[in-house]
């Protein structure tokens, strides 16, 4: 997809532009892809694409939602005034009536978009760091029905090696076991759904997305809340025997492990625990991608769309190796050995080295033993 080309200028999808001194990231590449394909869809399905990119950089988001995604109206916002000559550069392909192109803190952006009711279809935040500062405001840019496309390159706040970080940027205290990078998306899912909730508003993932060192999820923003008992809560996890359970509210202060251990789970949360990913969407996606001879997405959407109902926790199979003593199992004879029990099994997206299972951990690591060499 991304192409170094004569001049000093990158291709990546149909866009061609010049970074000079703005941070772009040719590796995030698959972020802005499957963020052109859901704009796409959105654009389809209503027939109007309006988009905020409140950090657009070098411009290559609005670049490739004008020219891929077939967005009517973009706003490329860039806090950084220095880079006022490559974005004016780069955008110029796209037809001046359809563009505008500032130099503000993104949080003066959302806010006066509130105050002019300007509502978008899509606002994506590329931040550094955490999402929280920009998720509250972003929403307050996004129209009832539209899309809000947030980033966290946080992990340490996220991996629970710094649970009194996530505390402060989430609400949530997340501690460190084997499943840490679907729970970087399930804590900024669930800050977001409860941000939007606290406004009697409502969140619902379109699709999450880890792709090595960011998070990523894309949400819907919908005229009710979607935090419950069931799509809010904690995971527990055991140090001892090395088994996930969700955890709700109401049984917080008892948290007993089939282990028996003296000791009991540690909790992570509250994060999302609902889907996530929105299955029609992520077909919708599918079929585009698979239009577009866009094989590494199409195949990246299938494992996302295969894992989406399956429990909010992945085993890594290094994991299963270390605690059942033996060598790391092969992934496919594994999820093989699993569905012939009749458990579900699936590749967790974020973590290819990991098996996504509805089958304990105990019963996990067992098959895995009957099935070594
Ligand atoms: C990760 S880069 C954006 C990369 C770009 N979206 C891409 O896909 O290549 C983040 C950009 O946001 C800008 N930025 C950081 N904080 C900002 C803020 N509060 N308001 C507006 N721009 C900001 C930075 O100058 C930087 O260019
Ligand atoms: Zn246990």
């Amino acid at each position: 997809m991304t192409a170094g080309s004569p001049g000093g200028l990158v291709q990546e999808g149909k866009a061609t532009f010049a970074v000079g001194d703005a941070f772009y990231r040719p590796q995030s590449a698959i972020a802005r892809d499957l963020a052109v394909l859901a704009a796409a869809v959105y654009r389809q399905r209503h027939g109007h694409l309006r988009v905020l990119d409140a950090m657009t950089g070098c411009g290559v988001r609005p670049l490739r939602y004008g020219l891929e995604a077939g967005a009517d109206w973009i706003w490329a916002n860039e806090g950084n005034p220095d880079l006022a000559g490559l974005l004016r550069q780069n955008l110029a392909v796209l037809p001046a009536s359809t563009r505008q192109i500032t130099h503000r803190d993104a949080n003066q952006v959302f806010f006066d978009c509130y105050q002019q009711r300007d509502f978008y279809d899509l606002v994506d935040i590329d931040n550094f760091g955490g999402p929280t500062p920009y998720t509250s405001t972003g929403l307050w840019a996004t129209r009832l029905g539209g899309l809000l496309y947030l980033t966290s390159t946080d992990g340490r706040a996220t991996s629970g090696h710094d649970p009194g970080r996530s505390l402060k940027t989430y609400g949530a205290w997340a501690r460190s076991h084997p499943a840490v990078h679907e729970q970087g998306l399930r804590l900024m899912l669930g800050h977001a759904a409860q941000t939007a909730a606290a406004r009697g508003l409502g969140v619902k993932p379109v699709f999450s997305l880890f792709t090595g060192q960011v998070h990523r999820v894309m949400v819907q923003l919908v005229s009710k809340p979607t935090l419950s008992d069931r799509t809010y809560g904690f995971l527990g996890y055991c140090h001892r025997c090395g088994h996930f359970q969700t955890v709700d509210w109401r049984h917080l202060g008892r948290l007993p492990c089939p282990c028996g251990s003296d000791d009991g789970p540690v909790a992570s949360g509250p994060m999302w625990l609902g889907a996530l990913h929105d299955g029609p969407t992520l077909a919708a996606m599918q079929e585009l991608a698979a239009r577009w001879h866009w094989p590494g997405q199409a195949r990246l959407l299938a494992i996302m769309a295969e894992e989406n109902t399956l429990p909010p926790y992945y085993y890594s199979l290094g994991e299963i190796g270390r605690r059942g003593q033996m060598d790391i199992p092969n992934r496919e004879r594994l999820m093989a050995s699993l569905q012939a029990q009749g458990y579900r099994a699936a590749v967790p997206s974020m973590d290819w080295q990991g098996v996504k299972t509805d089958a304990g951990f105990g019963d996990c690591v067992a098959l895995a033993r009957a099935i070594q060499p």
